[in-house]
């Protein structure tokens, strides 16, 4: 999704600059150039090699370097440039950043970037609490950066608390919302639920699913990227939270029934993507059930259809999505929800088929509406989902 960017690396001196070599490998596998410029303090803790080594391009690191091809690099590299992320970012380059102060090549490369900016602050609990980091990253905010929020945890100074660098998978997710897609869902309220449904038992026992919700974050975070106002319902998942969206957490089929219930009105697009179970115990044990000898029954009653429910009370705009999982006839099951669920797209997948279905990272997809079927290769989910995005968006025209 990425391929082809032109993205600036700017690394600070923080000890997390080991982690920004990480980025920077997944950047450059995403299909970026990645171009890295580091401050003269973060020479201490990375050497300008490995980011040479990961990106094939040189590290820059000093505007009066004569050395190299061009005088003004760093105008010639803010030209050409989709996005500048600053990883870590320390509060002097903060600062810098905040009130213009040009000394360095990354200081002056940044100046002179008018692409979108991104910047996750690494530092000291007090430095990070002090009034003035404070207003400095208010004022960056103000001129159109985005600041990741630290992690709490051990710091290298030996104190727990804010300060710490997201993981290299949040500044991609932040580079990957800014950057890979165009805002074509700008505007549109988006409405996703994913993951399994868990049925409870007893205290110690639930009946559930495979469901990783792998599918239904994908869509999620593919419709937030492309600028659309995103909640997703989701059940319990091994997925972090996802950013750019309102995540609500669900357990049990009725849950979920509840929270989309309070949302759909307000939704112009409601993707099913969720497994939610169609049984749950008729009644719950307060108690852990003993064992006895001889056989067990569990008594089971339906749950609702969320789908089905939602197809009912349909308003004029509303663009419904379900998803079928089938381990047979995929694409009649799949014709068959589409009418008896009032839905406008069903897309079908197989539990059974190599690379489909509910664990892994890929999918095989079929899109069924009334107009017919498109029937997709084997995609990464992330790809499946913007296929999906692009079949919903054609619906809406
Ligand atoms: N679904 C739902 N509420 C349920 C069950 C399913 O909203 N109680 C939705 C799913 O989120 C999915 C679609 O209905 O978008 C189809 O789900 P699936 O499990 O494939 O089919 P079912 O409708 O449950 O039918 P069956 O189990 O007989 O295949």
């Amino acid at each position: 999704m990425l391929k082809g960017k032109s993205i600036i690396l700017g690394v600070s001196g923080g000890i997390a600059a080991y982690k920004s070599a990480y980025l920077c490998s997944m950047l450059v596998k995403q299909g970026c150039d990645v171009n890295v410029i580091m401050t003269e303090n973060a020479l201490n803790f990375i050497a300008p090699a490995t980011f040479e080594a990961l990106t094939g391009n040189r590290t820059l690191t000093d505007t009066f370097d004569r050395n190299h091809e061009f005088s003004t690099e760093h105008v010639s590299q803010a030209d050409r440039t989709d996005l500048i992320i600053v990883a870590p970012a320390t509060a002097n380059v903060l600062a810098k950043f905040a009130h213009g102060i040009a000394d360095d090549m990354l200081t002056t490369t940044v100046l002179a970037c008018d692409c979108p900016k991104i910047a996750a602050p690494a530092m000291n609990t007090r430095m990070y609490d002090n009034p003035v980091t404070i207003d400095n990253i208010e004022k960056l905010k103000h001129y159109g950066w985005e600041i990741l929020e630290p992690d709490s945890g051990r710091l290298a100074c030996g104190t727990n608390g804010k300060g710490r660098m997201p993981e290299p998978e949040r500044l991609l997710e932040a580079v990957i919302h800014t950057v890979s897609a165009s805002k074509d869902m700008a505007g549109l309220k988006v409405l996703v639920s994913a993951g399994p449904t868990r049925e409870d038992l007893d205290p110690v026992r639930f009946i559930t699913n495979h469901s990783s919700g792998k599918m239904g974050y994908a869509v999620a975070k593919a419709a937030a990227a492309r600028g659309a106002d995103v909640t997703l319902v989701t059940g319990p998942v091994k997925l972090p939270a996802p950013a750019y969206m309102d995540v609500v957490p669900v357990v049990s089929a009725n849950d979920m029934y509840n929270a989309i219930a309070d949302r759909e009105e307000n939704s112009d697009i409601i993707i099913m993507a969720a497994a939610v179970a169609d049984y749950t115990p008729v009644s719950y044990s307060e108690n852990k059930i003993k064992k006895q000898d001889g056989e067990f029954n569990l008594e089971l009653e339906r749950t609702d259809d969320i789908l089905k429910a939602l197809g009912e009370n349909k308003r004029s705009g509303q663009t419904l999505v379900g998803f079928a999982m089938e381990t047979e006839n995929v694409v009649e099951n799949g014709e068959k929800k589409l009418i008896s669920k009032n839905a406008d797209l069903i897309a079908a997948n197989s539990a059974t088929e190599e690379g489909s279905g509910f664990s892994g990272d890929t999918n095989r997809l079929t899109l069924i509406t009334s107009d017919g079927k498109e029937e997709l290769p084997l995609l990464s989910k992330d790809k499946c989902a913007h296929k999906l995005l692009d079949a919903v968006l054609r619906l809406r025209k």
